[in-house]
């Protein structure tokens, strides 16, 4: 073999490798090359790792790889194949595995109620949950809706959305999807402080985004936030399928709120309007927060509102997108939801070279509503790295602004984003470009605690930490009532 590496921590040495360049193995893991797939001309190799009759799918860009992700290929010598990283579970159709599994995820929808979703095989599966406290003694069972798509060649399975509840807060609850099939088990929401949320965007479905996902696992949290590019299908909807196959087993435990970035829209000729796939099966709770459309949102819970705007939905001053905002804004009672906090995918305050200045125009129309509305934290991902600032307004810090973070470094398969822009901002406060997630625990209504915690050899290790106190606190609100007053009141 012309090359050694280090794989996931595992140095290899090319004497350990068996097999030729196109195909070799080390300890049951399979190495291969690819020079083309297709359309997309990626050149591609696959590490398939077979575990119990199961396995994973890792293809990548090697050479991207050995530039952007150092500790995943630390010592590769110049012949490295090279890879275009695009990772899928793999499924031995040998076993009985397949049909466990359903790309289970949940969801909040509205007060004590969850969407479940799955999806199957057969479209005469019924859209019926069980559900109960206790495993295997199902006291409840609702009964839901069922979609389907079809994207050119691809016909998608049946897309099953159920709504269960009234459900108690902070509560185990064991469920089954269909009448039949394997159990899950989630936990709601606390209904007060503290609550934590896992944060982070851009996942895609590499090895980086396992590692992430794992570490997400081991942190206790409530609810997961996700501001946009999900599974990197790309078009290639069947990677939709191995993408909610990847996160079946945190996002069948715990409610993740998604919105979209531009990895959803998967626009082209015949589907001009895009998110086909990613509004059939990431359905979010926009009716009940008022809204038209699946890609912009609210939510509360224990304490917090928590807006989901879409940066790749109309948001000008004369948008549906924009009114719905005003209106969803005017209704936050900051007695009863102290924080408030925004997602949406392109950042507007970034000091990364990638993706400048794409956020301008959303921030031009909506951050004087943001500001008057007093909001208190923005994150965001897009960019592959991660940035905290000062409360920032209008291009600068304001103690009455929002904290802006950027954190689009879940595990995308285009890499990292080295470059940054010096000086650096005077708002920027850390910076770096690292996988990783982020934790918001909300200890009480003026105290929230965040943390980034860096993929560093498979370790989560916590690299930036801050206290932070909501705006409803420390007086910006009185000032800022009067400005919010005109706002909302303008035509
Ligand atoms: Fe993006």
């Amino acid at each position: 073999m012309p090359y050694s590496m280090t794989w996931r921590g595992i140095k290899i040495a090319k004497e350990e490798l068996q097999g030729s360049h196109e195909e070799a193995y080390y300890q049951g893991i399979r190495f291969r090359n690819y020079q083309s797939l297709g359309v997309f001309s990626f050149l591609v190799a696959e590490i398939l790792q077979k575990q119990n009759g199961t396995g994973v799918y890792f293809n990548g860009d090697f050479d991207h790889l050995c530039n952007c992700y150092s500790r995943l290929c630390s010592t590769a010598a110049s012949k490295n194949p090279r890879f275009s990283i695009e990772a899928e579970r793999f499924f031995s159709s040998t076993t009985s595995s397949t049909k466990l599994l359903l790309q289970v995820h949940i969801s909040l929808a509205g007060d004590k109620h969850m969407r479940i979703t799955w999806i199957t095989d057969d479209e005469s599966s019924p859209s019926v949950v069980e559900y109960g406290t206790l495993p295997g003694e199902y006291t409840s069972i609702a009964q839901g809706e069922k979609t389907s798509y079809s994207y050119l060649f691809y016909s998608s399975g049946t897309i099953h959305h159920t709504v269960i509840g009234p459900l108690e807060h902070g509560t185990v609850y064991f469920y089954r999807c269909g009448g039949q099939g394997p159990e899950f088990k989630l936990k709601t929401p606390p209904s007060q402080f503290p609550i934590t949320f896992a944060v982070v965007g851009d996942l895609g479905q590499t090895g980086w985004t396992r590692s992430t996902l794992d570490h997400i696992g081991e942190c206790k949290y409530d609810v997961h936030l996700l501001p946009g590019d999900l599974s990197y299908a790309d078009y290639m909807q069947h990677l939709w399928d191995t993408f909610g196959e990847l996160v079946q087993p945190l996002a069948s435990e715990r409610p993740w709120m998604v919105t979209e970035g531009n990895h959803e829209i998967e626009s082209i000729l015949l589907f001009q309007a895009g998110f086909e796939s990613y509004n059939a099966r990431w359905k979010m709770p926009f009716k009940e927060s008022g809204s038209n459309s699946n890609l912009y949102y609210s939510f509360e819970v224990a304490g917090v509102h928590i807006v989901m705007l879409g940066s790749y939905a109309d948001h000008d001053e004369f948008s549906n997108q924009y009114s719905w905002l005003k209106a969803d804004l005017s209704k936050v009672d900051r007695q009863r939801t102290p924080w408030l906090l925004v997602l949406f995918h392109v950042p507007w305050y970034n000091s990364n070279k990638a993706h400048q200045g794409e956020g301008n125009s959303m921030m031009a129309s909506m951050e004087p509503l943001l500001y008057a509305a007093g909001v208190d934290m923005v994150l965001a991902g897009h960019v592959h790295a991660y940035e905290r600032s000062n409360r920032v307004n209008n291009g600068k810090s304001d103690p009455c602004g929002a904290v802006h973070i950027t954190i689009g470094d879940g595990g995308n398969r285009e890499g990292l984003a080295h470059n940054y822009k010096n000086p650096k901002p005077e708002w920027s406060v850390f910076r770096e470009a690292s996988f990783g997630h982020g934790e918001l625990k909300i200890v009480n209504s003026t105290h929230a605690f965040w943390s980034w915690h860096r993929n560093d050899d498979d370790e989560p290790v916590r690299s930036d930490q801050a206290w932070i106190t909501t705006l409803a606190s420390s007086g910006c609100l009185a000032d800022q009532r009067h400005e919010l007053r005109e706002i909302l009141l303008a035509p």
